[in-house]
């Protein structure tokens, strides 16, 4: 009986260090995301920036590295569990990612016309899951501009 009873207890203390675990992990990851998430977007502007520069040029090496690290970019931003109570990674993963991917296999190829085009559709999924997280007025549009000290032609 003695034993029946510790027993009940130490599980009832562990399900009660178990919960406030998961409250304060939440409650970290919540604080710890904010600037993250913002840094993290901001490369996520700057790479699909440059790719859109790279796409105009025709330029394939330069499109297949700014590929790979808009890549990266997308993982960090899967692995933001939530932040200001929504749930980032998730809406990452099944909004953006299945655009990147589609994006990334054109890419591969050589049918400009079929990677501008899916990687326009990459950017509608930016720009949806502005409108899902109440950011609507973040809106990404594609410009032909160069603010870079950079050539993007493909012949250097
Ligand atoms: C989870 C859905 C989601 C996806 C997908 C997403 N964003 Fe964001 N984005 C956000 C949220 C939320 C913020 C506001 C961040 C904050 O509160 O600090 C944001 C902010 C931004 C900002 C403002 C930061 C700045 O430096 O001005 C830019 C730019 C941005 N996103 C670009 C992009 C681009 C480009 C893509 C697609 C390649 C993208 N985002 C995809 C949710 C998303």
């Amino acid at each position: 009986m003695a034993n029946k009873h510790s027993i009940n207890f130490s599980t009832h203390v562990a399900a009660g260090l178990l919960c406030a675990g998961m409250i304060s992990s939440v409650a970290q990851a919540d604080e710890g995301s904010e600037p993250e998430l913002l840094e993290t977007m901001s490369m996520l502007q700057t790479m699909t920036h440059k790719s859109s520069l790279a796409i105009d040029h025709k330029n394939s090496g330069l499109l297949d590295f700014y590929a790979h690290e808009l890549e990266e970019y997308i993982e960090k931003a899967e692995s933001i569990e939530s932040s200001d109570g929504k749930p980032i990674g998730q809406l990452v993963k099944g909004m953006l990612a299945p655009k990147f991917k589609a994006f990334k296999s054109a890419a591969e190829g050589s049918d400009w016309k079929s990677i501008s085009s899916s990687f326009d559709s990459m950017i509608d999924s930016c720009n949806s899951c502005h409108q899902a997280t109440g950011y609507n007025f973040i809106n990404i549009k594609r410009t032909d501009k160069n603010p870079y000290m950079q050539s993007f032609e493909s012949d250097n």
